[in-house]
């Protein structure tokens, strides 16, 4: 965010966080969604706060901006029937409002459950081996690093993997989900195609495309299920 913030001052430009999976992460004890201008929260139910049904947020300090959002989720206007604006019906509807307030009070104790089920996958991942660094061949499993300075909330628990599509297919005839996020970068998407990127153009990120493998994590998951999860990939990497 630090560099994405320097180039954005450079040319002039907002940084508009996109921090659907970020609820409660910080950097450098600032929130995700504090970063930039503006930010979107998603409160889709798979996330780590979430509503019955499609919900979200957008943040900003930025006065003149919050009022300009308050009118665009409301038909474009402040007032009922007067619409300065072309806008939209984005209301938070007052079921899921009501869901996620009861759900607040416990974020912070979920993101932490979260964090020791990431800290147990790399604790087991390295202990099985499957980690090693410097040997002749890439390890099977590389584990991503979090900077100093940055608190993840493993909305996702993503690790690089070498042939991962077969161990997807592996772990899912064992009974173990895994997702990948996601496995066309934007660049390539068919609706940006106006913008005439060619595979290539960003290679860290089509690698990334290629290679990434989210485990399953969430706070009520178990070390003993951890446990499984990690011997059949070492079952599929022997
Ligand atoms: C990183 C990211 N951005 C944006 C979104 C979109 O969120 P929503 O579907 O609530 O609009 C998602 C949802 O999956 C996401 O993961």
């Amino acid at each position: 965010m630090d560099s994405l913030s320097a180039l954005a001052a450079e040319f002039k430009l907002q940084v508009i966080e996109d921090a659907a999976q970020a609820v409660g992460a910080t950097w450098n004890g600032k929130r995700a969604g504090s970063l930039g201008t503006a930010a979107a929260f998603s409160f889709y139910p798979t996330k780590n706060l979430s509503a019955f049904g499609d919900a979200g947020a957008v943040t900003t300090n930025n006065g003149a901006m919050a009022e300009r959002m308050r009118s665009l989720r409301n038909h474009g206007g402040k007032q009922r029937y007067y619409h300065d604006e072309v806008g939209w019906n984005s209301r938070l509807d007052a079921i899921q409002a009501a869901v996620l307030r009861v759900k607040i009070p416990h974020l912070q104790k979920w993101n932490a459950a979260r964090h020791e089920r990431a800290r147990a996958y790399g604790r087991l991942l390295t202990a099985a081996g499957l980690t090693r660094t410097g040997a002749e061949s890439p390890a099977p499993v590389t584990l991503l690093k979090t900077l100093p300075g940055a608190d993840h909330i493993y909305h996702q628990y993503v690790v690089r993997v070498r042939d991962r599509d077969k161990l997807r297919a592996f772990l899912s005839e064992r009974g173990v989900g895994s997702e990948i996020y996601y496995p066309i970068p934007l660049h390539l998407q068919k609706c940006f195609g106006y913008l005439v990127y060619a595979p290539g153009d960003l290679p860290e990120a089509e690698r990334a495309a290629q290679n990434v493998l989210a485990l399953p994590i969430f706070a009520e998951l178990e070390e003993d299920e951890q446990r499984y999860v990690v011997e059949m990939i070492a079952e599929f990497y022997s």
